[in-house]
């Protein structure tokens, strides 16, 4: 692990990622061959060491999807209702589980036009018509709603000879059921014909595509979100149904925060990680004071949207609270999973702030202008841009109070800004171009593995030339 002291780094200098650079080590295998196998918490296994941002342009159900299933979590946002909130958390879930037990249902009763509704708002195609004592009567699918009448009821759209399975099936029967009868859904029902789960045909397919995917122990995707201190009910009723909770606000060293995190953490279930933090003595006093942390969520003021050091010239670069973090628990002697979040900008940032004792990156704005944020699209002479927003900025605080009435907004002044940033295309190319050039610098570095380059690494501080590149010195246009 780089330790400061050892660097000859005095006390009163605050650094960031370009601040030091790797130095090139020996190793006796490739990169592909390096693993990237870290945590996010003490007990959720990444992957890759990758976590999207939880705001309102970066994470919401598709890129948690898609981060899972690359290797790394995504951390839904809370600028929504809880119950949104909720809904975009058993989206993850919903995707890819092989028996779906969280199923979306309709009455026979109910007319076309509300199924079709329904289908829309969950985003799936299909549902199991079910009685009041959750008998499965039969299925109505797109296809069904497509071609009949909005007014009239389900019972007479459904499809009623309904293949089905008992919970003992195995994915393999599975597909081949649905393989002969040419189905795409197959309703679980125990042994009084009543709904228990849904298998559906793109989930069991898609397991096998995915090897990396971060499952839970019903292999479902494992997914955050994140949750304002002090709200508890939002905390509660979300812990139900993720893997983590993410204690979100911008400075966690406050004792208010300490102390309403502290009833979260007793009311829980799940891992809850605190932040942010940016101090030594902000880690030690809330680990004394807290029990149960499964992670360390770090760096205050470095984000690509983030107004906080301009504002109040108040801030822990990221880099440098990775390192107090990784002070304070050695001094402890506590592994508690340390998050780099904030300013990261390519993979060299993320190996650096593994080197100095980070386990994973947390990214707003490299998966901002990606296909699966949820951000508006806009096109500016002929190009394609995303927006990414600070949830500090203006108009995040103001969909914030829009959309929760008991939003409780701290601070009387914004501390984001916002950004149109060039569309990226899909996450998935930024999570594997990511992947291989961490596995490039880890291979420079010496580390066949994070826990490698956690301990291994060697880093020098950098003169203010060693980035500057000849191409830096030419005019525009002027080629060499
Ligand atoms: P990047 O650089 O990856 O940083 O976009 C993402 C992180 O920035 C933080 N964040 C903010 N910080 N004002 C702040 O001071 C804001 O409005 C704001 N919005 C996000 C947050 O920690 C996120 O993960």
């Amino acid at each position: 692990m780089v330790r400061l002291k050892d660097l000859g780094i005095e006390e009163n200098y605050a650094f960031n990622f370009d601040d030091f650079i790797l130095v090139p080590q020996y190793i006796d295998i490739e990169p592909s061959e390096i693993s990237l196998q870290t945590k996010f918490t003490t007990n959720i296994t990444l992957n890759v060491p990758f976590v999207s941002s939880p705001m309102d342009t970066v994470t919401e159900a598709e890129m948690a999807i898609t981060l899972a299933r690359n290797g790394g979590i995504g951390v839904i946002h809370r600028n929504c209702s809880i119950e949104e909130q909720i809904e975009q958390v058993k989206r993850v879930k919903r995707a890819e589980s092989f028996i779906i037990r969280d199923v979306v249902v309709i009455h026979p009763d109910a007319t076309v036009g509300e199924a079709a509704k329904q289908m829309q708002e969950h985003g799936i195609s299909g549902l199991p018509v079910v009685d009041e004592n959750n008998k499965l009567l039969g299925i109505i699918t797109g296809r069904d709603v497509r071609f009949a009448s909005p007014e009239i009821k389900v019972r007479e759209a459904m499809t009623k000879d309904v293949i089905v399975a008992n919970e003992k099936i195995t994915p393999e029967t599975s597909i081949e059921l649905m393989k002969k009868y040419r189905i795409e859904k197959l309703p679980v029902v125990d042994e009084n014909n009543r709904l228990v789960g849904l298998i559906t045909y793109k989930d069991v397919s898609l397991r096998g595509k995915y090897k990396d995917a971060v499952r839970d122990e019903q292999g479902r995707l494992r997914v955050a979100a994140a949750v304002s201190p002090f709200d508890l009910d939002r905390a509660v009723k979300l812990s139900k149904f993720v893997d983590a909770l993410v204690i979100d606000v911008s400075h966690f060293h406050n004792e208010n925060v300490i102390s309403s995190t502290k009833k979260i953490i007793e009311k829980v279930q799940c891992d809850v990680v605190i932040g942010n933090l940016g101090s030594k003595e902000g880690v030690l006093d809330s680990l004394s004071k807290l029990d149960k942390v499964a992670g360390l969520r770090v760096g205050i003021g470095s984000g690509s949207v983030c107004t906080t050091t301009q504002l109040t010239r108040a801030g822990s670069p990221t880099l440098y609270a990775v390192a107090k973090a990784r002070e304070a628990l050695d001094e402890i002697g506590m592994e508690i999973p340390i998050i780099a979040d904030g300013g990261i900008r390519n993979a060299g940032d993320i190996a650096i702030s593994i080197a100095f004792g980070a386990s994973c990156a947390m990214m707003g704005y490299l998966f901002a202008g990606c296909k699966e944020s949820p951000a508006p699209m806009m096109i500016l002479g002929g190009r394609y841009y995303k927006l990414h927003r600070g949830m500090g900025s203006v108009s995040a605080r103001q969909k914030r109070i829009a959309v929760d009435r008991y939003a409780r907004l701290s601070k009387e002044i914004a501390e984001g800004t916002e950004a149109w940033l060039p569309y990226k295309g899909e996450a998935t190319n930024v999570i594997q171009e990511l992947a291989a050039g961490l596995r490039a610098a880890m291979g420079y570095a010496g580390a066949r593995n994070i826990k490698e380059l956690q301990t291994l690494a060697k880093v020098k501080r950098v003169s203010t030339t060693v980035f500057t590149k000849a191409t830096d010195l030419l005019f525009p246009g002027e080629t060499r």
